[in-house]
């Protein structure tokens, strides 16, 4: 099945986890593009579509709710899944996921650690990292479970194959 992953990532560790999701679904026979947001202009070539972003603030990337808001009709005809990949984990997931989950009838909503190089970040992103309420959960490091990621990766693939058979 052709597959769309698309993602939004400011300083990398999100595309990363999209190309790793990538990679495992092309193992499992699928025919995946694995792109950037603002790089797809339409869905017609994709049968199915993942969305990932990084989380700022409470929030995801903008291109990413943009993209699901501007390819929404196209979306809800086809299956989704979503990830979000931030350092606050689970406990605190960006509004964005359920809201878009809904909007979208997603299949599948994960999130994910993410990671921090604090000399990658912008001089924005670094004064907004030090502010009191986030210092301590913002702490550098590489948080990705990929272990997970290829486990969540393996269920989509499983879900393809099975609605493929139906
Ligand atoms: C200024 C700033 C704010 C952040 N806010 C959040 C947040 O609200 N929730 C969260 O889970 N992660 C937050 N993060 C962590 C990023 O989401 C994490 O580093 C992510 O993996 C970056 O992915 P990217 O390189 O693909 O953009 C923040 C990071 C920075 C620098």
């Amino acid at each position: 099945m052709s597959v769309l992953v698309a993602f939004a990532s400011r300083y990398g560790a999100t595309r990363q986890i999209a190309q790793h999701i990538g990679a495992v679904l092309t193992v499992a026979g699928h025919d995946v593009r694995v792109r950037p947001t603002t790089a797809v202009a339409d869905l017609r070539d994709h049968e199915a579509v993942i969305l990932g972003s990084s989380v700022y603030r409470g929030h995801w990337m903008e291109q990413a709710t943009s993209f699901a808001e501007q390819h929404q009709t196209a979306l809800a005809e086809r299956p989704v899944w979503l990830f979000s990949s931030g350092l606050l984990g689970a406990d605190e997931p960006p509004v964005d996921l359920d809201r878009l989950g809904a909007l979208l009838d997603a299949r599948g909503r994960q999130v994910f650690g993410g990671a921090l190089v604090v000399r990658r970040l912008d001089l924005i992103d670094r004064v907004l990292r030090l502010k009191p309420a986030r210092r301590r959960a913002l702490r550098p490091g590489d948080y990705r479970d990929w272990a997970g990621i290829e486990d969540w990766a393996h269920q989509i693939s499983a879900d393809l194959i099975a609605s493929t058979l139906a």
